[in-house]
């Protein structure tokens, strides 16, 4: 059995393709193969990381891999509704600034009929802030539940360096305790994915 994560939000920014590479080595290690595929034209490319493909029709992309993740551009259309309900699970990540929660509330609503399996990510998290409140006033916590990624240099470095991230947080001792958090962050987002296989 296959699993096929899909990561999306109307909002850009919000760390779709950071999430989407992080998460692309955890399940590549836990289930043994695992490819990203976009329809962003503009995105990044396989010259940076050889697992991440592009595709013009996401939906009728072939693959062998045993976890597909998709990360999707910002705008919704039949190819990705499609994508989105044949998918085990649908990420959607947020910042916590007015215009990401209220695309993120709209982003919901939209994909539900499609795919009630949904996580949302309050990304780049500090404490205090809106984005569990919002959430809890619009969903039911046990029907779109929340998980956070703190705020880290990491996944800008990750894309500078075509490093994933496990390997920059391995790669020093400094490295191994600054960056302990967010790798624990990250596992944690591939567990909860995993349970919808
Ligand atoms: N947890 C985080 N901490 C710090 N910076 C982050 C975090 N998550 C993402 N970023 C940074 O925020 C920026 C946007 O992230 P990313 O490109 O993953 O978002 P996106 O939703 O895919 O954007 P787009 O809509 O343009 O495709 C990038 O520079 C990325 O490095
Ligand atoms: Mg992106």
């Amino acid at each position: 059995m296959s699993l096929k994560v899909a990561i999306f939000n109307h909002k850009g920014g919000v760390g779709k393709t950071s999430l989407a590479i992080s998460l692309h080595e955890q399940l590549q290690k836990q289930k043994g193969s695992c490819i990203v595929v976009s329809n962003d034209k503009e995105g990044i490319s396989e010259e940076v990381f050889d697992f991440y493909h592009y595709s013009e029709d996401v939906r009728d992309f072939k693959s062998d891999a045993e976890v597909q993740i998709f990360d999707f551009g910002g705008f919704t259309s039949k190819d990705v509704l499609d994508t989105i309900a044949a998918s085990n699970v649908v990420i959607v990540p947020t910042l916590d600034d007015l215009n990401s929660l209220q695309s993120t509330i709209d982003t919901i609503a939209e994909i539900k009929p499609y795919n009630d399996n949904i996580i949302v990510i309050h990304n780049q998290s500090k404490e205090d802030t809106f984005v569990e409140k919002v959430i809890a006033e619009n969903f039911d916590e046990e029907d779109v539940p929340v998980l956070k990624v703190r705020h880290s240099k990491i996944f800008q470095n990750s894309l500078l360096e075509g490093k994933n991230i496990e390997e920059i947080a391995s790669s020093t001792g400094k490295n191994k305790f600054v960056y302990r958090n967010i790798i624990k962050e990250i596992k944690d987002i591939a567990e909860a994915v995993s349970y919808f296989e």
